[in-house]
């Protein structure tokens, strides 16, 4: 009977390359539709006010604040100017506490300015500060912001784990600079930008072949150069380099050609965002996990596939969101099930510590990649996360393979949304005459640690492209370029520019 739930599941996963294809060509009528007019798809296509990207000869000391799913990076860059690239830089990571996720907006900028305050006072040598200058920040805030210039923008909405109402809708650097004041930091936000926009332009300093990029970590996104002539919905000047960097937030696509199952609608029921981010919550590494969970569960329950009883942590959705949340609007600790609280606090401290947001995601990637005869570590995982023990080699494999069907879907789909966006540049088949070469920048904890997801992305994206374009494709590991791309931007728009030119 578990063997006929997974075999289900295998056919309702399944991604034979004519599917793929439909996805990426609803991908490229979705970008055109988002394009065109305010509202005019579930893909944003929001504006980014990026119109040039960088040279190289962006120069001084600058500072990022990247705020994405799980952690918060600061950064301070040295930058050489004239080609002379980056000569220092210096970061600092912070977890970010999860009740301040879905807690206030000035108690969550309260905590990142404090970060911020701490870092700036610590100056190592090699970093210098022209006189009498007002340091200046990029700040990379990973959501879907509707930007009013390339230094402010209004929250649409939380996306991943966050959900703080009190947010939506404001200006989040004015929320930013207010902290920063409480704080009594004196720093000026000079740009304003998306994770993939960070990492496109932190791709783009580093090779001028970069187009694209994408995430793939907590949640998932792309961003590209797009030519300003083909926005109708900017009334704006043209920009002169006559291109516009536009976030997508493809977390949001959805189509009828994606392959979905009920776990997939059960898990969007459940989640914080009920009926968004769809193509987000088939892919990203805040939710493979707990995909996985919901088969075993189901197994469990119809296949006895743990023994006689369910295992209790297997039942629980969303668990720490929902214990989090039920805490927070004042439930007491009595009403929630000892057994929620428990793996609650346990999952907090281990997000706290180690910085994991991705649910269970990072286990499923041990799972997944455990090459021991015996799955040593799919045992061990079992036990230690579910508190299944003497699990069979057989049930052991049946999980492995659980786990591959899930990331594989992930990671094909990943491949059929960049092949949308090649298609849309029509950078997607080789031109008479021209090798052109097409480099995207991808960062992201899923891409980074859980390699057969990158691979059988990979090789899928080369199966849809063909033999002879795949060779002109590069997919290349832009390791936290977001940080130093913010920077780059904010030297880019720098208050100084025209004191110096
Ligand atoms: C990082 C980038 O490497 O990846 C961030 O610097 C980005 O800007 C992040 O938000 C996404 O990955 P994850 O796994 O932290 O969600
Ligand atoms: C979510 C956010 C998006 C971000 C992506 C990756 O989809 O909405 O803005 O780029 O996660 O971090």
């Amino acid at each position: 009977r578990a063997m006929a739930i997974l075999t289900e599941l295998e056919e309702k996963c399944g991604t034979p390359i004519g599917k793929l294809k439909q996805v990426g060509d609803a991908m490229t009528v979705e970008m055109h539709a988002g394009l065109a007019s305010e509202g005019g798809s579930k893909l944003k296509m929001l504006i980014s006010y990026v119109d040039n990207l960088p040279t190289g000869d962006e120069k001084g000391l600058f500072y990022a604040l990247d705020l994405g799913g799980t952690n918060f990076r600061v950064l301070r860059v040295q930058l050489g100017g004239n080609d002379g690239r980056v000569v220092n830089q210096e970061f600092t990571e912070v977890s970010i506490p999860p009740h301040l996720m879905v807690g206030t907006s000035d108690a969550l900028f309260d905590y990142i300015a404090a970060e911020l305050a701490k870092f700036v006072a610590t100056e190592g040598q090699g970093f210098h500060l022209s006189p009498g200058r007002q340091r200046e920040l990029g700040f990379t805030f990973s959501f879907p912001v509707r930007q009013l210039t390339i230094a402010s923008g209004t929250l649409i909405k939380w996306t991943k784990g966050f959900s703080i109402d009190d947010t939506v809708g404001q200006d989040v650097v004015a929320e930013l600079t207010k902290a920063m004041e409480r704080q009594g930091l004196d720093m000026r936000v000079a740009a304003l930008v998306n994770d993939t926009i960070g990492t496109l332009a932190g791709g783009r300093y580093f090779n001028n072949d970069v187009i694209a990029a994408v995430i793939l970590g907590t949640g998932t996104n792309a961003a590209y150069v797009e030519r300003a002539h083909a926005i109708p919905k900017w009334h704006g000047l043209l920009p002169k380099s006559g291109e516009m960097v536009i976030n997508m937030e493809w977390g949001n696509f959805r189509s009828s050609h994606l392959p979905v199952t009920e776990y997939d609608h059960a898990l969007d029921v459940e989640s914080l965002n009920p009926g968004e981010q769809i193509f987000e919550k088939i892919i990203s590494g805040m939710y493979l996990g707990d995909i996985v969970r919901r088969v075993l569960c189901r197994m469990a329950e119809e296949a006895a596939f743990f023994g006689d009883t369910v295992p209790p942590k297997l039942r629980v959705p969303f668990i720490l969101r929902s214990a989090l949340d039920s805490l927070l609007k004042g439930m007491e600790l009595e009403d929630l099930p000892i057994c929620w609280v428990l793996f609650a606090v346990s999952q907090l401290i281990i997000m706290g510590y180690l910085g994991i947001a991705s649910g269970m995601t990072p286990d499923m990637s041990a799972i997944h990649h455990d090459t021991t005869s015996d799955l040593r570590v799919v045992g061990n995982k079992l036990k230690d996360i579910l508190g299944i023990t003497n699990t069979s080699l057989k049930t052991r494999k049946v999980v492995v393979e659980l786990c591959n069907i899930v990331a594989t879907r992930g990671a094909r789909l990943s491949a059929a949304g960049i092949f949308g966006i090649l298609k849309k540049l029509g950078r997607d088949t080789v031109r008479e005459g021209e090798k052109q070469r097409t480099v995207i920048a991808m960062d992201g904890g899923l891409f980074e640690h859980y390699t057969k997801f990158s691979e059988c992305l990979e090789s899928t994206l080369k199966e849809l492209l063909g033999k002879e374009i795949s060779e002109s494709i590069v997919i290349e590991h832009s390791n936290d370029g977001s940080g130093i791309g913010a920077a780059l931007l904010a030297a880019s728009h720098s208050q100084y520019l025209d004191v110096e030119s």
